[in-house]
């Protein structure tokens, strides 16, 4: 039997996290439990950071963007005697289970905390989609959006100075966001990790582009691909069009939770409730074809990512 559970955010954060913390806060008090709030992520954790909640402390922050008990890369959560002064803090609180709000790495600082004894959870707190075990991770869709909206004033200005713009988008090594927004918004090129073109290839295509009469060309590319104020340059030399770069930055990660990633996290958030209270530890919440399960963290950080080949087929369709 469960009565005390601590919730803490971890890595990057994401629109909606908030909202899962609320949710999570809500349903347990409705379920008899006591639940805390633990700040910084896992540095909180170590430092005893606690603080038990009621109703109110947690009303309307699941609209904010960011997240209000803060995240943090702790990357000495690694080291065994670190996690073990994190239990002892927890033992001081008498705190029976952990739900743990982030992403893959913080997965991991999760399912070792599970190897020594203490009952966690996960919830996947990403933009990047990166979490192989469900079909969208929170913040994702919020990001997307944010990405769209740049992505479509951008395409404003380049047409009316008939221009090239590479636009780098955030994702880790995961191209979720970058080919979701490539269809969202009708960018003519798209490069990620799991199809890299060759700068080469993108002057290529720029120039066919230009030459079939496009006057703005949109190029979405991943982060951790190209230097793309040096590509910028090399496509301006070779192809003779003005080009420009943005990255987009840090502004994808934050900003109010659109309404479907405050749901995913809400009904996350409450599953991972029941999850706890029904004896479950050492996994995480996933959303598969719209249905709430769990799977074994260890498991899930195991699973291959999916190719997205439908997708990227799609696009070339409409490209
Ligand atoms: P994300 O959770 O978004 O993938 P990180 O990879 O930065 O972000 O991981 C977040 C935190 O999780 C790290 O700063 C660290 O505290 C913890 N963590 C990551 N990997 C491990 C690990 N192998 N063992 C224990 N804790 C880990
Ligand atoms: O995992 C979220 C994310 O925003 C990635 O898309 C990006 O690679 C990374 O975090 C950036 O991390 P930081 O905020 O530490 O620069």
């Amino acid at each position: 039997m469960i009565k005390k559970i601590a919730i803490l955010t971890s890595g990057g954060d994401s629109p909606g996290m908030n909202s899962a913390i609320e949710a999570i806060v809500n349903a347990a008090i409705k379920k008899k439990l006591e639940p805390y709030l633990v700040y910084e992520g896992y540095l909180g954790l170590v430092n005893g950071d606690f603080k038990k909640v009621e109703k109110k402390d947690v009303k309307f922050i699941g609209n904010k963007g960011g997240t209000i008990i803060y995240s943090a890369r702790f990357p000495d959560f690694k080291k065994i005697e670190v996690r073990k002064k994190a239990i002892s803090e927890m033992n001081k609180k008498g705190i029976d289970a952990l739900v743990v709000i982030g992403g893959d790495g913080s997965y991991m600082g999760a399912a070792k905390l599970t190897e020594m004894g203490i009952k966690t959870i996960g919830l996947p707190g990403t933009i990047d989609n990166d979490i192989s075990s469900t079909d969208f991770t929170i913040g994702f869709h919020t990001s997307l959006n944010t990405i769209v909206e740049v992505i479509d004033k951008i395409r404003d200005t380049a047409e009316s100075h008939k221009r090239v713009k590479i636009i780098e988008v955030m994702g880790r090594y995961c191209g979720d966001l970058a080919i979701n927004a490539a269809i969202a918004t009708g960018a003519e090129i798209l490069s990620t990790s799991e199809r890299k073109l060759s700068e080469d290839e993108i002057i290529k295509q720029t120039k066919k582009l230009r030459e079939e009469g496009n006057r703005s060309i949109i190029i979405i590319v991943s982060e951790h691909l190209y230097n793309v104020s040096e590509l910028s340059k090399k496509i301006e030399l070779k192809t003779g069009i003005e080009t420009r770069s943005t990255i987009i930055g840090h502004s994808q990660r934050g900003g109010i939770p659109i309404a479907e990633d405050r749901i995913l996290a809400k009904r996350m958030g409450i599953f991972a409730v029941d999850s706890l209270i029904a004896g479950e530890t050492g996994v995480a919440v996933n959303l598969i074809d719209n249905k709430l399960s769990t799977k074994n963290i260890l498991e899930i950080i195991k699973m291959k990512r999916l190719p997205r080949k439908e997708l990227f087929n799609q696009y070339d369709l409409i490209k």
